[in-house]
């Protein structure tokens, strides 16, 4: 069972691989939104009484004689309705007007005119200007429903934003919920305020409510474990789980001696001390360690951390009596990322460490509250909940940890040299009050030695990289341009400061082509 407050729209998913943008886009308008796949909305739409409907966009097209079909009761409903893409299409085919095979689609930025003024533009867009939007449509819509007329055109387009006043129904030819339609979220937020009536009073306040009443329903008074990765994720989702059902969660966290320095401790004393929530501190570094013993391939050394680390919690699981709910800090990145609509495989280019596997192999069900938001919602709910500032702010880490920030073979000793330089440079970091500026920041321990010269002796030492990259979701990322006084300042301190490092590189590739992390 879901809670939702009476203000809501209902978003009737056709499977877009960006739906869960127009929630976000609606929730930075402050108004509550559900999503509902379209096999489901129906039911959705009896149980939320939404005030208003967006239909997404799909990959499928309506003169498939199985495409999906908007509900008859949400056309009967009177209630506004805004069509995205595919939506506008199922309005117009469903409504009387006509859509066509696109023998040439449009796929990517395009300008649209408007013609006309419409609810939509109210405060924004005038009649004659151009605006940037972006299009992905291979059909279009070719003739109207009557009680709709035009309002905005482009060249592929000549229907782009159509309105029916009477009807309060709306719709567009592109996608509004993406950053290249710069005026999207505009345009959603005047659906949803101007044309739905909405007040725009919701805030992270109120999905962590929704969220604590909605954790509470789907456990009951079942027992629920949480891996801890370290990171801000896992966190967050673990002290919103323990708010809604209290000890019935049981923190794990898996220490495979590969965190940054002085991450450990921090997560310890952040559960323990400061929120009190029951926690297994496993310290496994010994295990992985031996495990990575002149282990060299990346995808070897993921695999291995990967399994190992299940292997120590499924034991750890056991030891407190199972549980029935495995709780993950799934974030919708992860998601999109891993679902598709029509099934088909991607491309992998590493193999993610998370706990996938385990609820199956455990016979878990999955509590995963955290799986509509966006990296930074997660901070905002994680501020919310009370976790300090320098937990919800820190760099994303990845699961394998220092591991794969260490071509070549691991060992302790060579984790304990990077701990050292990484420390330096994000202390350096910190200092100029560049962290908030960067989205990650690492150093990495190259398996190369170079001759040197210290004092009045050679040098015979290992290489060091520092990575520093710019990014708003991980997918992709520009390197962060420090200045040369600043590097050369980390430089200076890694080699004078770290033993076993005697020369400082700064990694200057963007991704891609490039991934973020070294393996
Ligand atoms: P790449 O290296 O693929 O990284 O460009 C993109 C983002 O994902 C993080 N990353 C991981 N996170 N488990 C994680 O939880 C992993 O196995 C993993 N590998 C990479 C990486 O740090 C960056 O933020």
């Amino acid at each position: 069972m879901t809670v939702q407050p009476s203000d809501s729209i209902l978003i009737v998913d056709f499977g877009s691989q960006v739906t869960q943008l127009i929630a976000r886009r609606v929730r930075e308008a402050g108004v509550y939104s559900e999503i509902a796949p379209f096999t489901m909305a129906e039911a959705a739409f009896a149980r939320m009484q939404p005030k208003g409907i967006i239909l997404s966009g799909s990959p499928a097209s309506v003169l498939d004689a199985n495409g999906p079909r908007i509900p008859q009761v949400i056309l009967d409903s009177g209630l506004p309705i805004l069509g995205i893409c595919y939506g506008q299409q199922s309005l117009m085919h469903q409504l009387g007007g006509a859509v066509t095979g696109g023998d040439a689609g449009e796929f990517g930025r395009a300008f649209i005119e408007i013609n006309d003024t419409c609810a939509l533009f109210n405060g924004l867009w005038n009649i004659g200007e151009k605006h940037q939007v972006w299009m992905s449509h291979g059909d279009k819509v070719t003739s109207l429903a009557p009680g709709f007329r035009p309002v905005a055109a482009s060249p592929g387009a000549p229907y782009a934003v159509i309105a029916n006043d009477e009807r309060r129904i709306y719709a567009m030819q592109f996608h509004p919920e993406v950053v290249h339609t710069p005026d999207g979220g505009k345009l959603l937020k005047n659906f949803v305020r101007h044309v739905c009536g909405l007040a725009g009073d919701w805030t992270m306040a109120e999905f962590r409510k929704t969220k604590i009443e909605e954790i509470r329903a789907q456990v009951g008074s079942a027992r629920v474990i949480c891996g801890l990765s370290g990171g801000v994720d896992s966190a967050v989702a673990a002290v919103l789980i323990h708010e809604a059902i209290g000890d019935q969660l049981t923190c794990v966290y898996v220490d495979h001696g590969l965190m940054r320095m002085g991450e450990s401790e921090q997560v310890v004393s952040l559960f323990r001390g400061h929120f009190n929530i029951p926690l297994v501190h496993v310290d496994a570094s010994t295990l992985f360690m031996k495990g990575l013993e002149g282990v060299t391939d990346p995808e070897a050394k993921r695999k291995f951390i990967g399994k190992t680390f299940i292997d120590v919690f499924e034991a750890e699981a056991r030891k407190i009596g199972g549980a029935d709910f495995l709780a993950q800090g799934t974030l919708y990145p992860d998601v999109i990322e891993s679902v598709s609509f029509t099934g088909g495989p991607s491309v992998t280019i590493k193999s993610h460490h998370n706990v996938g596997g385990l609820p199956e192999r455990m016979n878990m069900q999955l509590v995963e509250p955290l799986r509509e938001l966006f990296k930074d919602e997660v901070r905002d709910l994680g501020r919310e909940l009370g976790l300090p500032d320098v937990f919800v702010g820190r760099h994303p880490f990845p699961g394998p940890g220092l591991a794969i920030r260490i071509p070549g073979a691991v060992s302790r000793e060579r984790a304990d040299v990077l701990r050292k330089a990484d420390a330096i440079y994000l202390e350096e970091i910190r200092n100029a009050g560049l962290y908030d500026a960067i989205w990650q920041a690492f150093a990495v321990l190259l398996p190369v030695k170079t001759v040197g010269v210290m004092g009045d002796g050679r040098t015979y030492d290992h290489v060091c990289a520092l990575r520093a990259v710019t990014s708003t979701d991980g997918m992709t990322a520009d390197i962060y341009p420090f200045d040369a006084a600043f590097l050369s300042r980390v430089a200076t301190r890694i080699i004078n400061e770290v033993k076993g490092i005697n020369r400082v590189v700064y990694d200057y590739t963007s991704k891609p082509p490039g991934t973020i992390e070294w393996e």
